[in-house]
């Protein structure tokens, strides 16, 4: 069976766990594992701007000894100049795997579903599940290993329904976490994902906890993230958005709230004096810059899992 990785609960604790401490083992030797020596050729897809996880995949994908494939989405025009289901059959029988940044969920899916070899989501409106692998490795590796994150609090403020509050969600509850979102009404989570991670959350013995009070959701919590207010695809709703979610900006009083040394994770482009404030962002607990880092290693241990565990199976 082809593995994928198109939302954050693809990967069992166990897997998870796995793919964690090899991003820890990659921080400390980035040539540990080289799956793609030959070089083989992986395409990177992008439908929305980028920088980070564009610079992280091809850098990793070099790293791990293959080839990045950069392909522009605006000239690409997949689902429109050509349909998602021949674009897969194409790059399938070329490229060892695909990572792909689209709009829609339903394309991902999509493209799994044809293409015969793994696909990485690199972000839809949905989900944003290889940057939270990679605040989870931060954590753990602040926090002194991946075994410690079971059992902390993550707290999350801000755009409640958006792709980072859903991915907290599964990938916290998969990791353990007690995971607390707070965002104001009419911007929460999709009940679905909700209860998706309140399942995997029974069984690993975390917690959920959807809040409209930003003080609840960040009180006594062991790190605390938030993102834009205003994500790509939605520049338009920027004036009606401001207002609702200032109560939710992350400044150093509702950090005061959080627990001594609560870490700060933010996944960038951060907007200072909108959803964070310069002294949070810059100040003492931010571990911002340790995140974006982790963005490589955590994709390149991703990518050696899913092409291990593809491969076993074929
Ligand atoms: N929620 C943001 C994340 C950016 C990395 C967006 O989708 O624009």
């Amino acid at each position: 069976m082809i593995r994928h990785f198109l939302r954050d609960d693809d990967v069992t604790p166990a897997e998870q766990r796995e793919i964690l401490e090899l991003a820890l083992a990659f921080r400390r030797d980035r040539h540990v594992r080289t799956p793609l020596a030959g070089p083989r050729s992986v395409a990177v897809i992008f439908d929305k701007p980028t920088l980070r996880t564009q610079v992280s995949f091809t850098t990793g994908i070099a790293e791990l000894g293959g080839y990045p494939l950069l392909v522009d989405g605006n000239l690409a025009k997949i689902g429109a100049r050509e349909s998602i289901s021949d674009v897969a059959k194409v790059l399938g029988r070329q490229v060892s795997a695909i990572v792909w940044r689209t709009f829609h969920q339903s394309a991902l899916e999509e493209m799994a579903a044809i293409c015969g070899v793994p696909v990485v989501n690199a972000l839809t409106d949905d989900f944003h599940p290889c940057q939270v692998l990679a605040d989870l490795s931060t954590l753990a590796e602040h926090w002194g290993g991946v075994d410690r994150l079971a059992g902390k609090t993550l707290a999350y403020v801000g755009d409640a329904a958006n792709n980072m509050a859903h991915s907290y969600l599964l990938a916290g509850a998969t990791a353990g976490l007690h995971v607390r979102i707070g965002g104001p009404g009419g911007y929460q989570p999709a009940g679905d994902i909700v209860k998706a991670a309140s399942r995997i959350a029974a069984a690993t013995g975390g917690s959920v906890t959807v809040t409209e009070d930003a003080v609840a959701a960040v009180t006594g919590a062991d790190a605390v993230a938030t993102d834009t207010w205003v994500s790509m695809g939605r520049e338009e709703e920027y004036e009606q958005r401001s207002r609702p979610f200032i109560p939710f900006r992350l400044d150093a009083a509702l950090l005061s709230k959080a627990a001594p040394n609560a870490l700060v994770l933010h996944c960038l482009p951060a907007y200072r004096g909108q959803e964070i404030t310069a002294e949070v962002i810059d100040g003492p607990q931010s571990v911002v810059w340790d995140e974006a880092e982790y963005r490589l290693h955590a994709q390149k241990a991703l990518l050696t899992f899913l092409l291990d565990r593809s491969a076993a199976a074929a």
